[in-house]
């Protein structure tokens, strides 16, 4: 049996997503005691544990407690979701090929904080999400999946952002299933499924647009 550690620092909809997809989700880890998602986690009796960074006397401890707790775990796949911490370098690199991310971006683009806020200012027309796998520079790394989700006229940050979520939850189960089960290949930073399946998903999409 594969074993998946989630990383949550808030709300956790994306953590849920994993769960209820059926992911063998073995703990569910947060920097934030106040992390809603904590309460979801342990009802449904997921081991949780917290680590405080601000009981840390700087980042590199933080992550060696961080990346301790979750080795306890034996996971296969480690999965940030909605884990706002920039994470060093040694972490990073402990658990490389191992560890995806899901942001709130068609990366490349916007990279960093108020991804939607920036994409309406942008004028841009598509949006979306992408999963990718952790490298050390922030929101970079192989990009594993994305969501497509239109960008409408009259929306506002937070219509964006509802849209865009709703395309999180359907790629990052996806992926996080391909890595758990080896069905990813990398070559020269770009990612494959070795069963050819699609890696992008037009999300919210109605018929007028198609
Ligand atoms: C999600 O939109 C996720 O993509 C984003 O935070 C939100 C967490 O929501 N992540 C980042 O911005 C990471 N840079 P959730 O707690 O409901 O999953």
């Amino acid at each position: 049996m594969k074993r998946l550690v989630i990383l949550i620092s808030g709300r956790g909809s994306n953590m849920q997503a994993l769960v209820e997809a059926g992911l063998p989700v073995v703990a569910v880890l947060s920097n934030r005691a106040d992390a809603a998602g904590l309460a979801w986690a342990r009802a449904r009796g997921i081991g949780t544990e917290v680590l405080d960074h601000r009981a840390y006397p700087d980042r590199d401890a933080f992550d060696r407690a961080l990346e301790a707790a979750i080795d306890r775990h034996r996971p296969d796949v480690v999965a940030l979701a909605g884990f706002m911490r920039i994470l060093s370098a040694a972490f990073v690199e402990h658990y490389r090929g191992r560890l995806l991310n899901i942001h709130p971006s068609l990366l490349p683009a916007f990279t960093g904080l108020h991804t939607h806020e920036r994409a309406i200012a942008a004028g841009v027309k598509c949006h979306g999400a992408t999963v990718h796998l952790v490298t050390a520079e922030l929101d970079h790394g192989p990009i594993v999946a994305q969501a497509i989700v239109p960008v409408r006229l009259d929306d506002d940050a937070e219509r964006l952002a509802a849209r865009v979520l709703r395309g999180e939850h359907q790629i990052y189960p996806r992926a996080v299933r391909w890595l758990l089960e080896g069905n990813l290949e990398i070559n020269e930073g770009r990612v494959r499924t070795r069963d050819a399946q699609p890696q992008h998903l037009w999300a919210d999409r109605p018929a007028e647009d198609l």
